[in-house]
């Protein structure tokens, strides 16, 4: 692999408009205005501050940015004891790796909150662990990064006011749509790496180069991605659904699967497997919220393997439990077509949730059932509510519930539609002694 790292002092140096930059990211006007201060700050305490990684990435690719990430060459902490002198606010969280959350409050009285991090570099003990940080200088923080899309820097405050600096030829790449590791041994030292580099081709449909693959063969070669462990896999994984659009997450899996990455973190997948569930998540995509979608996705990913369960951090406990719930299902499930609606949902509903979805994907007819239920069924209550009944005169409990159910399978039934119909029914019942009874 040839080393891209070239003389450092030799760097790339462009004009930006500072004013279109900021109007590009579509700042709150709160937060340009903390910005503004934090500018004022570095330059009177001599500290470079600028804009690194995805936000100036985007500026170029000119995709909208959610978050973006402002840098100190400097102590970060001082610096914001004396800037939240100026500006109200306040430090949320400090992490290990020198990045701060901060928490601003505008004049309006909104909050904003904002990623501060420390120019740094990283020192790596071991393939595959976390790195231990310390504060450097702008290179070596550019040093640090995964891709050279990444390496972009654009400076708010002098040496570098207005500047796009580029030490590693960023921007040719993200021309070109190449994604390239800055060294053979990126991924053997931070395997997640991999995951980010197949986030970045789909995402953005770019390329990956040699040194791409040099560097995987090299983390396969050290078997650097079995040191990973569960819970950074999940969270790499996770970013499949978080970052990225649901329309990517087939192509997101199936590079991951071709590459031979899940396989190399010790998850045995089955394409098919992966697909249907890709297919599943797109039909519930409006009718879950990300929680729920975040368990089908790992629940339907490992199904009943206890190694896969483990591997990723997944609780054995919960494992269990979806086991159980197959049990319950498998021994109905062919009793599914002979059900009447209100036994059906009955049924459905007596399965949690979260197994029902996840089953659905191996239990063909019942797939149908359940989203039968997801889109209309379980939508459908009575208007009458127990508050109600017991203005009716109705006062115990169980009582209440059962009208309840009864009303519903009533309209489940299309027998009753309008809260008039109800009450008349419930007067029915009130009359009928042996049905409460
Ligand atoms: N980074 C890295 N290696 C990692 C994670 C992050 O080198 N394993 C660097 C990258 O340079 C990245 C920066 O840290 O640009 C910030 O990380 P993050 O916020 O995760 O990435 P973004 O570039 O903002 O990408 P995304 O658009 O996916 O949020």
């Amino acid at each position: 692999m040839t080393n891209i790292i070239p003389e450092l002092n030799n760097f790339q140096i462009e004009k930006i408009d500072l004013e279109e930059f900021l109007e590009f990211l579509n700042l709150d006007s709160e937060v340009k205005a903390f910005l503004q201060k934090a500018c004022e700050l570095a330059k009177k305490r001599k500290e470079f501050l600028y804009f690194a990684g995805g936000v100036v990435r985007d500026y170029f690719l000119r995709k909208n940015t959610k978050d973006f990430d402002l840098v100190l060459e400097g102590n970060l902490e001082d610096f914001l004891k004396e800037l939240f002198k100026e500006v109200r606010g306040e430090i949320l969280f400090k992490s290990q790796f020198l990045t701060y959350k901060v928490n601003i409050e505008g004049n309006s009285g909104k909050t904003f909150i904002i990623d501060l991090v420390t120019a740094r570099r990283e020192l790596y003990e071991a393939p595959a662990t976390l790195p231990k940080v310390f504060p450097s200088s702008f290179k070596e923080d550019i040093l640090r990064r995964d891709f050279t899309i990444n390496t972009l820097i654009l400076g708010l405050t002098p040496p570098y006011e207005g500047k796009l600096l580029d030490l590693l030829g960023g921007k040719r790449d993200l021309e070109k749509g190449i994604i390239r590791p800055l060294h053979l041994f990126s991924f053997v030292e931070d395997p997640t790496r991999i995951f980010r580099g197949i986030r970045y081709k789909v995402r953005f449909n770019f390329e990956w180069s040699e040194e791409f693959y040099q560097a995987l063969n090299k983390a396969f070669e050290i078997s650097s991605l079995e040191k990973l462990t569960g819970s950074r896999i999940y969270q790499e994984l996770k970013l499949y659904l978080l970052k990225e659009s649901l329309e990517n997450l087939k192509d997101l899996l199936e590079l991951t699967y071709d590459l031979g990455v899940f396989e190399k973190v010790g998850l045995k997948l089955k394409r098919e497997r992966f697909l249907n569930l890709v297919k599943w998540l797109e039909v519930l995509e409006k009718e879950l919220t990300f929680q729920e979608k975040e368990k089908v996705f790992f629940w339907g990913l490992i199904w009943n393997s206890s190694e896969g369960a483990l591997r990723l951090g997944l609780s054995i406990k919960e494992l269990n439990k979806f086991k159980a719930s197959e049990e319950f299902i498998k021994s109905r499930v062919s009793f599914l077509s002979k059900m009447g609606l209100s036994e059906k949902v009955e049924f459905l509903e007596k399965v949690p949730f979260l197994p029902l979805l996840v089953l659905s994907l191996f239990y063909e007819d019942l797939k149908e059932e359940v989203l039968n239920w997801i889109k209309v069924y379980r939508k459908i209550k009575p208007k009458l509510t127990g508050e109600e009944l017991k203005k009716m005169g109705i006062s115990e409990s169980p009582k209440i519930g059962k009208i309840l159910k009864f009303l519903r399978d009533k309209h489940l039934e299309g027998k009753i539609r309008s809260e008039e119909e109800e009450k008349q029914l419930v007067e029915q019942l009130l009359e009928e002694e042996s049905f409460l009874n």
